[in-house]
């Protein structure tokens, strides 16, 4: 449904990886060489998908990921899925190219957590993170994994320059009359939180494209990260960690867990799975910070095996971002039910009542 409403250059940009979407392809195709063996003959009538998380219960172990300009997919794109993560009990994560302000959001009442991209404008940054707390976001999480910019080919292919559509792509839009009324109604979204510091003249689509690709600092180093830990009182994430060593520097320097990710594909192409990484980082630090994983997660069969493997949590991109490209809040809502009603039947047909009682003697390997 996604595919249908939206135009195709803003249905790329959801659905698309880097280069030749190798590792995109891979972080769907690795769930298939892991393969479930159940136990038969136990009572599952009663079933629980509850797990603690960072000091709280939630009811599935499900987190929305942050993604950036979700306003492209449906106006208030970001509200619709924080109010469709606050009905179903589990955190949001809002980018820091988030189309919506982060006051805007915390109306939707829930658990909310910040994602910060390290710009170049501290000023930016102390914005960003003084508004979060005023307005009671709970996690802040760092991102790391991105501030190299990415070969995503089909940019090239859908914009002539920064900001500006090819002619096809222009006319392929206007076959969306839907998505054009609503942005008409609506206007073009904005990198809401981050606007105000874009002076007016480089508040054009083209300016702001530039604007966002000079802020991002390419420096980036574990120094920022201990001047962010000691700005950010509540909780800390830093998302991108796929190696032992980096896990143990993250605890070091005061995280209370990562996110293990390839960011869905769209970096580094080739690069491993988080779940060929997430057993050995497990062993070591399971017991000692919050192990989130994210990257491919479709089906509720995905979830229940990265938690086999011992993943605290998962994060979702992609799958409740197309309900929302769909049918904003009731679209992102539907996904989450799907998900719910898939990882509970998974875990029933499996002879498991709860994620206690589920471990590695439930995967087979091929
Ligand atoms: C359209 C889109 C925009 C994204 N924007 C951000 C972002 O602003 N910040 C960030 O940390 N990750 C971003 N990500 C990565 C997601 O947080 C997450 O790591 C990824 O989507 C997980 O893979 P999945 O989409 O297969 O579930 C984005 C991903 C997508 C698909």
């Amino acid at each position: 449904m996604a595919r249908r409403r939206l135009p195709h250059f803003a249905f790329q940009y959801i659905f698309g990886g880097a280069e030749d979407e190798v590792t995109l392809a891979w972080n769907r195709r690795i769930f298939e060489t892991l393969r479930f063996v159940p136990n038969t003959l136990v009572d599952t009538s009663k079933r629980s998908l509850a797990v603690p998380l960072m000091g709280a219960q939630i009811p599935l172990p499900l987190v929305i990921a942050p993604t950036g300009f979700n306003g492209l997919s449906w106006p208030g794109g970001d509200v619709a899925l924080a109010r469709a993560a606050a009905a179903a009990g589990i955190p949001f994560t809002l980018s820091t190219f988030s189309t919506s302000r982060i006051e805007e959001v915390a109306r939707a009442g829930g658990r909310l957590w910040l994602q910060l991209y390290i710009l170049r404008n501290r000023d930016i940054v102390n914005d960003l993170l003084e508004r979060a707390v005023a307005s009671g976001y709970e996690t802040l999480v760092v991102t790391t994994d991105a501030n190299v910019s990415s070969g995503r080919e089909w940019d090239k292919r859908s914009y002539r320059a920064p900001g500006k559509l090819s002619l096809r792509c222009w006319l392929e839009t206007l076959l969306h009359p839907g998505w054009i009324a609503q942005i008409l109604q609506n206007g073009m979204p904005q990198i809401a939180n981050v606007v105000d510091f874009i002076p007016p003249e480089q508040r054009s689509t083209v300016r702001r494209q530039l604007f966002i690709a000079s802020q991002v600092q390419r420096d980036i180093k574990w120094d920022d990260i201990r001047v962010l830990r000691d700005m950010w009182k509540g909780k800390f994430l830093i998302k991108g960690i796929l190696t032992s060593e980096d896990a143990r520097r993250a605890l070091e320097y005061g995280a209370d867990g990562i996110v293990l990710t390839n960011h869905g594909g769209r970096q580094l192409e080739t690069c491993v799975s988080p779940l060929e990484v997430l057993p050995e980082i497990v062993k070591e630090f399971r017991e000692k910070m919050t192990l989130i994983v994210d990257s491919g997660f479709r089906r509720g069969g995905d979830v229940v095996k990265a938690m086999a493997l011992g993943a605290h949590a998962v994060m979702i991109g992609r799958a409740t971002l197309y309900g929302v490209a769909a049918a904003g809040e009731p679209g992102a809502r539907h996904a989450l039910q799907i998900l719910n009603g898939e990882i509970d039947r998974v875990l029933g047909m499996l002879g498991r009542r709860s994620f206690a009682e589920v471990d590695e003697r439930i995967l087979f390997r091929a």
